[in-house]
């Protein structure tokens, strides 16, 4: 199911196989048109909107494209348009793929005019195969386009827009996976800095941005700032695609605005729990991030103020488990896809998510000890900031969140 209270990101009439002129007219393009004139106003909107990235950071948009605008120019620019999407429970960007394409490729056209980016790679996830074909098919109705040809002649050379299917890892969406990928090579994380912004795809200054960021470009350019914030609730800017899944009534992705309480997104939107069953927990972001409890229920779903409580929004997936679902056993799944996503490129993030994957098993079939408990507190103090990339952080936030909220059912699980 799919809701749209604004049109913002999803707009209605958009569905896979609308040719351009319809996109057209319902505003397609309309941003371009203006943003080609002032390129530079395009960053200061951003700044102004405080747009952040969707792709799970939070991170100020325009901090990044102020580094990649101010790179020296005389080698190409890139922009990375990250639809690699392969999260548990995030299911956001292939909707945006499939239900409007020419917004997202008008957002990345936009951001590619601001930081001055002369290659865009629209990077997807291969297993999202209609995603693929809906971009295809609108990407092949951009090449050669007036529109194109007024984004170049702004940048002074030619823009080129391709298609690159990802490796479909999940690693493969982290930003320097992406730039290795794109290069021909396995998707492994590179070490940070240098940043994708100083050294990205061939060494060229590289943006890397979600498809839901991007696709939040046109509608920001057209109505401006003011209105992009008076979207969202509270200092929280602009909508949110929320992806809703487990055990709730109605699961799906809701445009709703930035900042919407958790309550509201799970009995309004959501239709509240199957069978009315109590909430036990959600996990967030998706589930590389912390568990919110039903003491959170009224927390506005926003970067800023989850992170006042100590969880995170993430790519804004929220996994509702009811009350009798074993939250050992749903950690422990969890980290097994995390400890097999693993590229094995840092010995902390190979071994560690595999030994926290191991311990959990043990102690979700009864054979865990004491000694278990106090191996994964230790692993948990350990091994953030360990890695080249965020995966075992991911790792350790869930683990070190379960056992705040859910300690006691550990302990119920270990061997008498
Ligand atoms: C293991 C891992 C997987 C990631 N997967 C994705 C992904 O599929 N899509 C995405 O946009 N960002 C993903 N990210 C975050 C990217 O590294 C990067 O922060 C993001 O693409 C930047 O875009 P934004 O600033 O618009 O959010 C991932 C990060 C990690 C550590």
């Amino acid at each position: 199911m799919t809701e749209s209270l604004n049109t913002n990101l999803l707009h209605p009439r958009q569905r896979v196989g609308d040719s351009l002129k319809r996109w057209r007219e319902a505003g397609g393009g309309e941003a371009l048109a203006l943003a080609v004139k002032n390129p530079a106003a395009v960053l200061e909107l951003v700044k102004e909107a405080d747009l952040r990235g969707l792709g799970g950071s939070g991170f100020p948009v325009w901090r990044k494209w102020e580094a990649v605008a101010q790179a020296p120019a005389g080698t190409d620019k890139y922009l990375v348009c990250n639809g690699n999407e392969d999260e548990p429970g995030t299911y956001k960007d292939r909707l945006l793929l499939e239900e409007t394409p020419h917004q997202v490729i008008e957002g990345a056209l936009l951001a590619a005019l601001a930081v001055g980016a002369n290659r865009v790679a629209f990077y997807v996830n291969p297993d999202l195969k209609r995603s693929l074909a809906a971009l295809e098919l609108a990407l092949a109705q951009w090449q050669g386009s007036e529109r194109q040809q007024w984004v170049g002649d702004a940048l002074g050379r030619p823009v080129v827009l391709e298609l690159v299917p990802s490796s479909g890892h999940y690693i493969g969406g982290e930003e320097t996976a992406a730039l290795e990928w794109i290069e021909g090579k396995f998707p492994f994380p590179r070490g940070k800095p240098p940043y994708p912004a100083q050294c990205g795809v061939h060494g060229c200054p590289t943006l890397v941005n979600n498809v839901e960021t991007l696709a939040n470009l046109p509608a920001l350019v057209r109505h401006g700032a003011a209105w992009f914030r008076a979207q969202g609730v509270g200092k929280a800017g602009g909508t949110k695609l929320y992806s809703l899944s487990g055990d709730v009534l109605h699961p799906g992705v809701y445009e709703l605005p930035m900042g919407t309480t958790l309550r509201d997104l799970i009995f309004v939107h959501g239709g509240g729990l199957l069978s009315g069953k109590p909430i036990k927990a959600v996990f967030t972001g998706g589930p590389s991030n912390t568990l919110l409890t039903p003491a959170d229920l009224d927390v506005a779903l926003d970067f800023d103020s989850l992170k006042e409580r100590g969880a995170a929004l993430g790519t804004g997936a929220m996994i509702v488990v009811s009350e009798g679902t074993g939250i050992v056993k749903r950690v422990a799944e969890y980290v097994r896809f995390f400890a097999h996503s693993s590229c094995g490129q840092c010995p902390s993030c190979k071994t560690g998510t595999a030994t926290i994957s191991r311990l959990l098993d043990r102690i979700d079939t009864g054979q865990g000890t004491e000694a278990d408990m106090a191996t994964l507190e230790t692993l948990c103090a350990m091994l953030p900031g360990s890695g080249r990339c965020h995966l075992v952080n991911g790792v350790v936030q869930l683990l070190d969140s379960s056992f705040r909220h859910f300690r006691q059912e550990y302990r119920q699980a270990l061997r008498p």
